[in-house]
C-alpha cells in the first residue's frame, strides 16, 4: 500500500462525490454507459443524457437492438459521435459474443469497439472490483506532476513508463472497495484541484509530496507535445 494511494482513498471518501447517477451500481452496462459518456465529456453535462439513455435504453440488449440513427439521435449534443457508434457497435457485440453480459476479464472488455486500456480497467474495477490501473489525460496530469515525470505523456516510451508507474501505486488489494475509491478519486483529483491551469495546491492530498508543487513547476508538467 503505496502513500500515495492511503491519501487518495482517504480525499475520496471524504471529498468525492458519491451520489451519481452511475455510482452505488455493479452493472456493467451502467457503468459502461457512463465511462462512454464522461470520455470527453463533464459530469453535469453527462447527467439528463445518461437518464435519457437509460430510459430508453433499459438493458444493454434494447440498445443493441436499436437502430443507430435513434441512438444518434439521443447522443445529439454530447459531441464526439464516433463515441455513438462505438457504443451501438459495442452493445451487438455483447449480446452477440457474450450473451448480453459483459465481460469480466479486462483483457477481453478492451476488446470491444470504443473501450480502450484504462476505460476496460475502470469498468472492471467499478463492477467488479477488479485491481488495475487507469491511465487517461486527467490522470496522466497527476502523475507526472505528482512524480515529476519527464517527457510528453503521449510519446511510447514516457506513457510505458506512465502505465508502470500507475501500476505500482494501486492499493495492495480490494479490501473494503478500495480498488474503487482510489480510481474514483485519481480521476477526480485530476478533474477538479490538479486542473491543467491554477491548480489548487493548497488541498491537495500531495500537497506535500508533490514534486511539481515543491519545484513550482505546475505549469510545466505535463509536458507539452515537442514541435
Ligand atoms: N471520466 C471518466 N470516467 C469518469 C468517472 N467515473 N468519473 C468522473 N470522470 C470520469
Amino acid at each position: 500500500m503505496s502513500d500515495f494511494s492511503d491519501r487518495l482513498i482517504a480525499w475520496q471518501r471524504r471529498h468525492g462525490r458519491h451520489d451519481l447517477p452511475w455510482q452505488n451500481t455493479r452493472d456493467a452496462y451502467r457503468i459502461w454507459l457512463s465511462e462512454i459518456m464522461l470520455q470527453q465529456t463533464q459530469v453535469a453535462t453527462v447527467i439528463p443524457y445518461y437518464g435519457r439513455f437509460l430510459e430508453a435504453f433499459p438493458i444493454i440488449a434494447d440498445l443493441a437492438a436499436a437502430p443507430l440513427e435513434r441512438v444518434l439521435e439521443l447522443w445529439a449534443g454530447l459531441g464526439y459521435y464516433a463515441r455513438a457508434r462505438n457504443l451501438h457497435a459495442c452493445a451487438v457485440a455483447v449480446v452477440r459474443d457474450h450473451g448480453g453480459a459483459f465481460p469480466r476479464d479486462p483483457a477481453q472488455i478492451a476488446e470491444l469497439p470504443g473501450i480502450g486500456r484504462s476505460t476496460a480497467a475502470a469498468i472492471a474495477a467499478f463492477a467488479y472490483g477488479h485491481r488495475g490501473a487507469i491511465l487517461d489525460g486527467n490522470v496522466k496530469r497527476v502523475l507526472t506532476r505528482c512524480f515529476g515525470v519527464a517527457g510528453f505523456p503521449g510519446a511510447p516510451k514516457v506513457e510505458k513508463g506512465l502505465w508502470q508507474l500507475a501500476d505500482s501505486l494501486l492499493p495492495a488489494c480490494n479490501e473494503s472497495g478500495e480498488i474503487e475509491a482510489y480510481t474514483q478519486g485519481i480521476m477526480d483529483l485530476g478533474a477538479s484541484l490538479c486542473a491543467r491551469r491554477r491548480p489548487t495546491c493548497a488541498l491537495c492530498p500531495m500537497h506535500d509530496i508533490c514534486v511539481a508543487r515543491r519545484e513550482g513547476r505546475q505549469d510545466e508538467l505535463p509536458e507539452a507535445k515537442p514541435s
